[in-house]
């Protein structure tokens, strides 16, 4: 990696501001249901901390847009902290203000300051210098960490990044590395699995990854629409009918490029959208009213887990069917354990699947699963993210 990680810097009795993407999810007594993202940071808080510095955390929570809204609060969130790092967590009822300067200011080495929700301020999102001029005030150096949130050009990321130096922290640097590093530099044969609902929301990662694997196997709502494009009437199955030439244009292009698209042979449809729904296996010639595609059949199951066998870098990122209903979750967790258990680099890329790996209790099988929903969707996609953008560069060796 060209930018420099928290290995790069020496924060002996320093004030460290450290960006990390708290947003959990919670229910509404306030408990956190999924803690990953807290997780993911502790060995780059750890770090810090056994380093002499003092910490100064922040996070936004949710889309308060500007407002104060006590169940965006990140209370919930220092409590959770402070039994992970098993040390206290202070703090600040406010991101930015004369009080929490005070507590900035009285921060020791190997203390933690967490400061409240930065987007129950405007200035967060439109990125005002007033607003970051605060946040980084009383800091010596800065800490991205805050993977899920660098697709986003706000004052605590890129704000505080132009005030002061900034680098990644672990989290970071692994997420850059995994999906960047591996997906550009794969070792071969690669595979990309790529699910969801809309053709729309995943061409440019179709578009990017095609370049880069050797096959390409498609699941979700999406495959309908491929299938669909090539002729078949796939009923009353979600399809894309304005995408039709563009699902042809696609596979054109991965075939010049030396990629394959595969499509499911086979589907697991149902009645209707329903949990309840009657179910019946299908082929693309079989298909009619009122019969909906909702996961892929068996035979497709067994045809994508003995490609992914000959794999040696896997990226999977999107579900294969409604896999919220159990009726439909069979492909979804066949292809999950599948790539859980080959003997290849194995990247999740956020959202959906990295959630069902979670539910399914799998993550660690995996070399890593992203925190980042729509930040490893743009990473994915090849673009290059503002938080990653800002972080200082490594100096050239003379
Ligand atoms: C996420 O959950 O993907 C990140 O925390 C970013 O949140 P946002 O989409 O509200 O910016």
């Amino acid at each position: 990696m060209d930018k420099k990680t928290i290995y790069d810097i020496s924060v002996q009795g320093k004030k460290v501001y450290v960006r990390v993407d708290y947003n959990v999810p919670h229910d509404e007594k306030g408990n956190i249901l999924d803690d990953r993202r807290i997780k993911s940071t502790i060995p780059t808080l750890e770090y810090l901390l056994n380093q002499g510095a003092s910490l100064i955390i922040a996070s936004h929570m949710g889309r308060p847009k500007g407002e104060i809204k006590s169940d965006l609060s990140l209370t919930i969130v220092a409590e959770r902290l402070s039994q992970l790092l098993n040390k206290p967590v202070k703090f600040a009822n406010c991101c930015i203000g004369e009080e929490t300067q005070r507590m900035k200011e009285s921060l020791l080495p190997g203390e933690i300051l967490l400061l409240e929700n930065v987007r129950f301020h405007k200035g967060e999102e439109k990125n005002e210098d007033a607003f970051a001029d605060q946040l980084a005030q009383g800091c010596d150096i800065a800490v991205n960490d805050a993977f899920g949130a660098s697709h986003r050009s706000h004052a605590s990321i890129v704000g505080v990044g132009r005030r002061l130096p900034m680098v990644a922290g672990f989290l970071m640097k692994k997420e850059i590395e995994f999906l960047n590093g591996v997906i550009d530099h794969p070792v071969r044969p690669f595979a990309a699995i790529i699910g969801g609902a809309k053709i729309s929301d995943k061409i440019h990662v179709i578009a990017n990854l095609m370049e880069k694997a050797n096959v390409i196997l498609i699941g979700g709502g999406m495959a309908n629409t491929f299938v669909a494009a090539e002729g078949y009437d796939m009923g009353k199955s979600l399809q894309d009918k304005d995408r039709f030439n563009l699902a042809r244009e696609l596979k054109e292009r991965a075939k010049k490029m030396g990629s394959r698209i595969i499509l499911p042979v086979d589907f697991m449809a149902g009645d209707a959208f329903s949990e309840k729904a009657q179910t019946k296996v299908l082929t693309a010639e079989e298909f009619s009213d009122p019969w909906m595609a909702l996961d892929i059949g068996p035979k497709t199951i067994e045809l994508y887990v003995e490609t992914l066998k000959k794999m040696k870098t896997v990226v999977w990122n999107g579900p294969m069917g409604v896999f919220e209903m159990k009726p439909f979750a069979k492909g979804t967790h066949a292809i999950a354990n599948a790539v859980a258990n080959l003997d290849a680099t194995t990247v999740v890329g956020g959202g959906e699947s990295a959630a069902v790996v979670d539910q399914m209790g799998i993550g660690d099988k995996f070399s890593h699963v992203s925190t980042g929903g729509g930040a490893s969707l743009e990473m994915l996609e090849g673009m290059i993210l503002p938080g990653v953008t800002i972080l200082s560069d490594k100096e050239e060796i003379h």
